[in-house]
């Protein structure tokens, strides 16, 4: 499975012949290094209606005949926009072509429109996370959310992508804390130093957990790691 860092919280798996992105924020996201006419997937995944998070998605999931893939109220946001959609659940999982998602919970909230040029601002319903599991390979997005004791109950995956930015989301010692309760295999940062208020040194991530049993892969944006 390889798995690319595009910036903030946005990243594409590949695995088996089949591409997904998760949150793609690329226009306007001075970490980014791709273009959403370069993203070529078959599902597109979004955690929460935020401009960081929704991003392009509802111009990839066209140019792509993609569905987007994400909780309900999401859903039927982009739908209402023209994409074709999937619709899920907190809790809920659903075997596509290309594997399983999973909701998982997420503590943050979620309202579309904040983006330059975007519609009134609407809540969406609730944020979520995702499990991403391709030929047997798991991958836990996190979404944006602070620390919860039930992370333990998402785990063992082998990947875990953890915002560590701080302000908006988990900071760097309660991520710690949450790769001790997932047990990932491999742990990747995200959410971080996008912009000012969530400015981090990711080595200090590294270094917390630097006693624990896992792969920091602290990754630049275009950069992939196989797991
Ligand atoms: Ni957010
Ligand atoms: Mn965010």
């Amino acid at each position: 499975m390889k798995i690319t860092f595009q910036g903030h919280s946005c990243f594409t798996i590949e695995e088996g012949g089949h591409t997904i992105i998760i949150d793609p924020f690329l226009t306007g996201n001075p970490q980014a290094v791709s273009k959403p006419e370069d993203i070529k997937v078959e599902a597109v995944l979004v955690t929460h209606g935020h401009a960081d998070h929704l991003g392009d998605a509802i111009e990839i999931a066209k140019a792509n005949n993609a569905p987007i893939i994400a909780p309900f109220e999401l859903v039927n946001y982009c739908t209402e926009r023209g994409t074709e959609g999937h619709p899920m659940h907190i809790g809920g999982g659903y075997d596509f072509p290309f594997g399983r998602i999973k909701l998982t919970i997420a503590f943050h909230g979620s309202t579309t429109g904040t983006g330059a040029g975007g519609d009134p601002s609407q809540t969406v319903g609730n944020p979520c996370g995702f499990v991403v599991t391709m030929n047997g390979k798991s991958v836990y997005h996190a979404g944006d959310t602070g620390l919860f004791s039930d992370m333990a109950l998402i785990g063992p995956v082998d990947c875990a992508l953890l915002p560590i930015g701080d302000n908006f989301t988990m900071g760097i010692d309660d991520a710690v804390k949450a790769v001790a309760l997932i047990k990932p295999k491999t742990v990747i940062p995200m959410h971080y130093n996008t912009f000012d208020l969530i400015k981090q040194d990711p080595e200090e991530f590294k270094d917390k957990l630097s006693d624990f049993d896992v792969a920091v892969e602290i990754i630049k944006p275009g950069q992939s790691i196989e797991i």
